[in-house]
């Protein structure tokens, strides 16, 4: 709906309510420009009502949706289940065309535009989880890692049709291998080598494979970063240097790396000390969308573009908008607060979670496996039980315990052929991995209650385990495993046939499960849905709790409407009436009063010392407190001067330095970046901004201090001096919306 349009249902509808509801669509519309002006991901995430806009102006901009459209090709996106274009919001073009997926379709300007908002959306996303600061190339492809990979290696080869070789530091993944004999490629394994319990690249290896073929035969290097533990992410540093010396091309098989700073790390190192032609991911384990697509990426500016651009040419005919579709919608849900949320909750749960699994694992008699540079898999040794059973029937008892993902991994002198290749011990990335081990996951979406509830079925299949009595001669084959929870012939979890006592566990299980479930929700509604605490950040604004909604964006006016202002009296505060007329059709007059020099805007600033736990506190003359008194307590406050503080941040140093003495320290904002400030009171436009400082120093007495301010005193109080002053209302209340969200970021963060 344009303006006209507006205009002409203002002869319908009042004005004032067409008028909001116009104001509503313009804020949607300046996100959507935001997103094509900056092809970057919102600060926020959307609401589906945004989404939905957004989806259906994208989908009208392809040819099927045109009115009075009279399609004659073979293929004019007819479809024809009503349930199937729903699914797809209507688009149904596909992308690209049959020589190149990133090609624009003539009849799909909507379903192309899509696409080349969703590539710059995940080189942003990938960006952020790998706080990398250079360029980032990305092409999303609507098939997942296993084949993203073999299109690379394909787009390669007709760039260096000589080279047929592919120098792989093993990893006992099926579709990695799978991956290069389905581009024709022939592998060159290099084992790796133990490094204490660690499975780590042989870089050495890696350069006699390259050397016994010559480099010119090589396509390229195919390391990995996420993989199962006791393997840890390949030494791409040392392999980037290699292959930068070499003039090798270096893939990275980073199959579920964006979610691990590690991995991301180690991406990072390799482009700018060394050569990563490219690095490879899946949007399902990375982004948490359905299985279906992968993204190829690029940090380097000299083999990136050219390498890129062939494997957006050797994709054969059209593609599926589908995956695409997937990380487009949730990326946009999520926004760069979503996101950055997401990356963080999974690195909250690792450590707790590494910690609790290895003294699971001591309680039974085992060991975790040190494997410092996995920072996704753990692996615990399963050294004895079983009742002499084969270790990988404990994948039966998890299974049927309702546990899905282990991986079980015993010695085995039988080979396993993967791509024509055969490998001993298969699955431990080794041939003769020392110990039997099960693995386990701290991975991106799983939630605190998840692990918990692992670990205590853990315990209790551990227990099982350990006192688990021999086979008997020969198991019936109607019986269960009476009492021992086995499964007779179950080689891992998944061939596990579900018999009476297994249905019994499952059933208890999913119980426990039930009842878990319950616990957590009724401790979270005895804290009575206290805010998420903003997580801490250096200098950037922290989100807002995730449940605190201040403002409906789409609605902030809520039906009012200011009909009219005019300024009153002006000195150095402004006094304006403000007409104003109510959703009811009411009309008010008020006096406004407000800072128009200072943007009408403040900052308060709450400076507090760790080593004391105290804050600094002043108390300051106030004209308006005679005659009850002089003085009240206040943190460090003053207005934001546009020409002369570089942002609202830079204002609340300035203050720090001028009021308090202060300067450095770690800062913190204590609102969202997008928040308009809080109102200083009902008829007062100000708002103000509150910011946290932990830990500035003395600053020497620079900084000058406005003529008029008188401070009667400057203090560090302790954190209960200030809640008792708060109790008493001795502060003014800017500060005292300063002191609660700072002294509640502070508990929550623990400083
Ligand atoms: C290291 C590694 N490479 C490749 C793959 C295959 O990924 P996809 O199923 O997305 O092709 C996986 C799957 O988890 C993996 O872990």
């Amino acid at each position: 709906m344009n303006d006209e349009v507006f205009e002409l249902a203002s002869s319908l509808v009042s004005s004032s309510y067409v008028n909001q509801a116009q104001q509503a669509r313009r804020a949607r519309e300046t996100k959507f420009k935001s997103l094509l002006a900056q092809r970057r991901l919102p600060d926020t995430g959307w609401d589906e009502a945004t989404l939905r806009l957004l989806l259906d102006e994208l989908v009208s901009m392809d040819s099927n949706a045109f009115i009075g459209n009279a399609g004659v090709g073979e293929r004019e996106a007819r479809v024809v289940c009503p349930l199937v274009r729903q699914r797809h919001f209507g688009l149904g073009h596909g992308i690209g065309r049959s020589g190149d997926i990133a090609e624009e379709q003539p009849k799909a300007a909507g379903s192309s535009l899509l696409y080349k908002l969703t590539n710059f959306l995940a080189a942003d996303a990938i960006k952020r989880a790998g706080a990398l600061t250079v360029p980032v190339n990305c092409l999303v492809l609507p098939v997942a890692t296993g084949m993203t990979v073999t299109l690379t290696l394909l787009a390669l080869k007709a760039m260096r049709p000589n080279a047929k070789y592919v120098v792989w530091p093993r990893i006992d993944q099926k579709s990695c291998l799978k991956a290069v004999a389905a581009a024709g490629c022939t592998p060159l394994v290099v084992e790796n080598v133990l490094e204490g319990d660690e499975l780590r690249t042989d870089v050495a290896g890696v350069r006699a494979r390259i050397a016994e073929v010559g480099a010119e035969q090589v396509l390229c290097v195919l390391s990995t970063t996420s993989c199962f533990a006791p393997r840890g992410v390949d030494k791409l540093l040392e392999l980037g240097r290699l292959c930068a010396e070499q003039e090798v091309a270096h893939i990275a098989n980073n199959a579920y790396g964006v979610q691990c700073a590690a991995c991301m790390k180690a991406i990072a190192a390799a482009s700018k000390h060394g050569r990563l032609d490219a690095f490879i991911q899946s949007t399902d384990k990375n982004f948490l969308v359905p299985v279906g697509g992968a993204i190829i990426a690029s940090c380097s500016e000299s083999f990136g573009p050219p390498l890129i651009a062939q494997v957006s040419a050797t994709y054969p005919g059209r593609a599926s908008v589908a995956p695409i579709l997937d990380l487009f919608i949730t990326l946009l849900h999520l926004g760069a607060d979503g996101w950055a949320a997401l990356l963080e909750s999974r690195q909250k749960l690792l450590v707790p979670f590494r910690e609790k699994l290895g003294a699971l694992a001591v309680k039974h008699g085992e060991r975790l496996l040190e494997t410092p540079h996995n920072t996704i898999s753990m692996a615990v040794t399963l050294t004895s039980g079983g009742g002499g059973r084969k270790v990988t029937a404990m994948g039966a008892q998890l299974w049927v315990r309702l546990i899905s993902g282990c991986r079980i991994c015993a010695p085995s002198s039988e080979k396993k052929k993967v791509a024509g290749i055969a490998f001993a011990n298969y699955g431990s990335h080794h041939d003769t991995y020392p110990a039997a081990y099960f693995t386990a996951a701290c991975a991106l979406g799983a939630t605190e209650e998840d692990l918990q509830l692992f670990l205590k079925r853990l315990d209790k299949t551990l227990k099982e385990w350990k006192k688990m009595k021999p086979l008997p001669e020969k198991v019936p084959k109607s019986v269960d495993g009476a009492g021992t929870g086995e499964v007779a012939g179950a080689a891992d979890a998944k061939g596990t046939v579900a018999r009476a006592a297994d249905v019994a566990l499952r059933e208890e299980s999913a119980k426990e499960a039930e009842e878990f479930k319950e616990a957590k929700e009724a401790k979270e509604s005895a804290a009575n849905a206290a805010p998420t605490p903003p997580p801490p950040a250096v200098a950037s604004p922290a989100p807002a709790p995730a449940e605190t909604v201040v403002v409906d964006a789409a609605d902030p006016m809520r039906g009012f409407t200011v009909k009219s202002e005019r300024v009153a009296y002006k000195r150095f505060l402004q006094v304006e009436e403000r007409v104003v007329v109510y959703p009811d059709g009411r009309e008010a007059s008020f006096d406004i009063v407000g800072h128009p020099k200072n943007a009408y805007r403040f900052v308060v600033a709450f400076a507090f010392h760790t080593t004391t736990r105290s804050v600094t506190v002043l108390r300051e003359f106030a004209q308006a407190a005679p005659p009850h008194c002089a003085t009240t307590l206040v943190l460090p406050t003053g207005g934001y001067d546009p020409k002369k503080h570089p942002s609202l941040l830079g204002a609340a140093q300035a203050e720090l330095a001028e009021e308090a003495r202060l300067c450095g320290g770690t800062w913190h904002a204590l609102l969202p970046e997008d928040h308009p400030g809080i109102l200083e009171s009902k008829w007062c436009r100000n708002r103000f901004t509150p910011f946290l400082c932990i830990d500035p120093v003395p600053n020497g007495g620079a900084g000058e201090r406005d003529a008029e301010e008188h401070f009667e005193s400057i203090e560090q109080i302790p954190l209960d001096a200030v809640r008792a002053a708060l109790a008493q209302g001795e502060f003014m209340p800017p500060s005292m919306q300063t002191c609660f969200s700072a002294m509640e970021w502070i508990a929550r963060s623990k400083v």
